[in-house]
């Protein structure tokens, strides 16, 4: 505890996983984050600033509204997504985002807290140092530890019935709102050099469904569309085995597989309802075979995963395809796991038996295991890995404190040490 000298062990660190569409807050210790905001912020332009007497540009505490406040009230803001692929965009309004989490969701007073914050991988030294500046100086915490979500993802896969013990060594596929990564972790470190990011995540499965709906049923209004696919994809989706299959069952039993859905019309209020139909294996499966709805991006989930752990070092590959653990919202889809362990283990066997025929019979590989591993703290993983850190002595060995920034300033967050010690 020398870095934080006189910091009250009784006050959890706080925990804030600032996400592409949502923002998980709370407290080190729990098991669920306190709060689950949309990031987004309503702002009021300029002009209105400065006839209320301000000067443009600033901003006061009731010129702006953050979360669900600011998708209902879209009309009256300009709205903003501070995040934008996993990375801060729009530092003003991080900054306002942030000054809402701390003063009106957790109400906490962050000179007595020490924060934990995550951040992507490949995010810069320069984006560590904006945060330490704004964390330090403007709400003048006790500490702040900057850590990258994929640690902590496999952090919470510990969780897991599947993992023995404590390994920092896996695959972590991060499926969120706006991208996905897939991350090898070997012993608590990033191969920084083999991660891939894939532009399909939430936001655009909830796009494809919105298309599929809107060719097949007249009925959904445009104004709703948008939330209505959103909540089809998060109630009634799933990933099948084989899309041919899965079509030739509805034709066959639709009444036993069609869902139907009813929604509000946002401004008039009426009730409307709709059939949902083979989107609710469509909208997963561009995880893979993604051409079905881009064309700029078209290479399978399972193949970037083989393809990334072939990239690493021999020594750690049996590692990696022995963890592969699942974090974010969009891995949350009935049977997402087993898929994918099935796409990889195909992949890895086939290159197994090619190497094999190719030596002529006389070399004989040994099989290699290819674990998916889903756990109940999935959908939050990166917040639940924190909260489970942050609570443990080794946390406030790691954290900067607010005296060490004084000291040396923002440059101290350049780089954040690894927890060394919890994997003892
Ligand atoms: N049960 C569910 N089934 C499928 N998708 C879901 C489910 N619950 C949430 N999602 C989707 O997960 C996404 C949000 O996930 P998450 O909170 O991990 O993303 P994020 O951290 O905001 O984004 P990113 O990690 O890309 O920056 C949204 O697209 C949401 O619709
Ligand atoms: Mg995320």
């Amino acid at each position: 505890m020398a870095e934080l000298d006189g910091y009250d062990p009784r006050r959890p660190a706080v925990v804030i996983d600032n996400g592409t569409g949502y923002t998980k807050m709370g407290y080190a210790g729990n098991c669920e984050p306190s709060f689950i905001v949309p990031t987004v912020i309503g702002t009021r332009d300029g002009n209105l600033a400065r006839n209320a007497g301000k000067a443009a540009g600033s901003i006061d505490d009731l010129d702006f509204v953050v979360g669900d406040d600011a998708l209902a009230g879209a009309n009256a803001y300009n709205i903003n997504y501070p995040v934008r692929h996993g990375m801060v965009e729009n530092w003003d309004n991080m900054e306002r985002f942030w000054q809402r989490s701390i003063f009106s969701y957790l109400r906490c007073d962050p000179a007595e807290h020490a924060f934990l914050l995550t951040e992507p991988p490949m995010n810069t030294p320069e984006n560590r140092e904006l945060t330490a500046e704004i964390m330090f100086e403007t709400f003048n915490v006790r500490g702040l530890y900057i850590a990258v979500q994929a640690v902590l993802a496999l952090a919470a896969s510990w969780t897991s019935a599947q993992v023995s013990g404590k390994t920092l060594t896996g695959t972590v596929v991060d499926a969120g709102d706006g991208v996905t990564h897939v991350i090898p972790v070997a012993e608590g470190y990033v191969i920084g050099s083999c991660i891939r990011s894939i532009p399909l995540a939430g936001r655009d499965i909830t796009d494809f469904i919105q298309q599929l709906l809107r060719e097949r049923e007249a009925s959904v209004p445009p104004e709703g569309a948008m939330d209505a696919a959103k909540r089809i994809k998060e109630k009634y989706c799933y990933v099948c085995p084989d899309i041919a299959r899965e079509f030739a069952k509805y034709e066959q039993e639709p009444s036993r597989w069609l869902r139907t859905y009813e929604g509000t019309h946002p401004r008039t209020q009426q009730l409307w309802r709709c059939d949902v139909g083979p989107e609710r294996f469509l909208g997963p499966e561009i995880f893979f075979n993604p051409e079905i709805f881009s064309s700029e991006f078209t290479t399978p989930l399972p193949t970037v995963i083989d393809s990334t752990v072939q990239q690493c070092p021999i020594d750690v590959r049996r590692g990696l395809y022995g963890a592969v653990v699942l974090s974010g919202g969009s891995t949350m889809f009935k049977d997402f796991g087993r898929r994918l362990q099935r796409d990889i283990k195909r992949r890895v066997d086939e290159r197994i038996r090619l190497s094999e025929a190719l030596s002529g019979g006389s070399l004989k590989a040994s099989t290699i295991d290819v674990n998916v591993i889903s756990h109940h703290m999935q959908r939050f993983a990166v917040w639940f890995g924190g909260s489970m850190l942050a609570s443990t002595p080794e946390f406030y060995k790691v954290c900067h404190s607010r005296a060490q920034y004084e000291e040396y300033g923002p440059a101290i967050c350049r780089h954040n040490a690894v927890f060394d010690a919890i994997t003892m």
